[in-house]
């Protein structure tokens, strides 16, 4: 599958890049980057560096958005994935570039070249996709599917009471991206909430994979500290690889067709909010996981790895 992920990396950003990186399934076309965990040149420098951990020099990195489509910047969530975007690991220069084409070019450009078949997995706030569909009216045909990490129907927020952290970073632009239809898939908390990785996970897993599983176990400790802290979870949520998994492995996932709105102001600020009598396309939402077959299939995919 050719994929190109949208991404604000971010420690389980890093899990679903490597993981596309091991999978045989995926011909990863390019990554994009965008803020949210780290500012969007952050994002960018941690994407360079994280394609050329993995091998993957020759796969393009174009940079985003600085900031959202209507509110102002947002701090990174340096509480959540640390000061650099990985936990504790210090920042370090790539030595690679970004293409001087933005995100949401290149995003338009692909869609085109591989039309009918590049899968978008965004993986941050969505202001990137917003653009590209506001650009380019062709955009939503010419892509095969977006499969979103985002939003939350039944499982309440993880930024606030109401609201999934990359749903809330950019409310307007992902309010935009749920309009486009049906090739768009949500996979939110009431799906990734059901998928834990623990640090026995992690330590099998730089046991079989001591660079680049050794370097995810690592940049675990800080981000299931915070799980901890937070929300007393025994480990941290596979977010974004379950998204990538998503794309290759519909099956492992249960969807509803829903019209979705987001809330663009208020307390509920960033909820994913049902609304069919508003004459928008239904989106598909997944509702249910076999997570024990998606975290199997990530562990067993990223042992593959040196
Ligand atoms: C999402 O927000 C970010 O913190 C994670 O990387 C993930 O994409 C989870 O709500
Ligand atoms: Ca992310």
């Amino acid at each position: 599958m050719k994929l190109i992920i949208d991404t604000d990396p971010g420690v389980d950003d890093a899990m679903a890049i490597f993981y596309a990186a091991a999978a045989p399934d995926i011909e990863l076309i390019g990554l994009t980057t965008i803020f949210g965990n780290v500012t969007t040149e952050m994002a960018t420098r941690n994407a360079l560096r994280l394609v050329e951990a993995a091998g993957l020099e020759d796969v393009p990195v174009a940079q985003g958005a600085q900031k959202p489509l209507v509110l102002p910047p947002f701090p990174p969530s340096a509480d959540v994935h640390g000061a650099e975007g990985f936990g504790d690991i210090p920042a370090a220069t790539p030595k690679g570039q970004p293409l001087d084409e933005d995100a949401a070019d290149f995003l338009i450009r692909m869609a085109h070249a591989h039309k009918g078949e590049l899968v978008v997995c965004p993986i941050g706030p969505l202001t990137n996709i917003a653009e590209a569909l506001q650009r380019d009216p062709k955009f939503a045909d010419n892509v095969k599917a977006i499969v979103i990490m985002g939003g939350s129907l039944e499982e309440g927020g993880n930024i606030t009471p109401f609201a999934e952290a990359n749903i809330y970073h950019d409310p307007h632009a992902a309010d935009i991206v749920l309009q486009a239809g049906e090739k768009v898939t949500l996979v939110g908390l009431d799906v990734t909430h059901r998928i834990l990785c623990t640090p026995t996970d992690f330590d099998a897993m730089a046991a079989q994979s001591p660079e680049l599983g050794g370097m995810l176990r690592d940049m675990s400790h800080f981000y299931i500290a915070f799980y901890k802290r937070m929300r007393d979870f025994a480990g941290c949520s596979l977010h974004d690889p379950a998204a990538v998994i998503a794309c290759t492995d519909p099956q492992h996932f249960v969807r509803q067709k829903v019209a979705l709105r987001v809330s663009c102001d208020g307390e509920d600020i960033g909820a994913t909010l049902p609304d069919p009598d508003s004459g928008r396309a239904p989106v598909q939402v997944c509702m249910k996981v076999d997570s024990a077959t998606v975290k199997a299939q990530f562990l067993k995919r990223l042992a593959l790895l040196p």
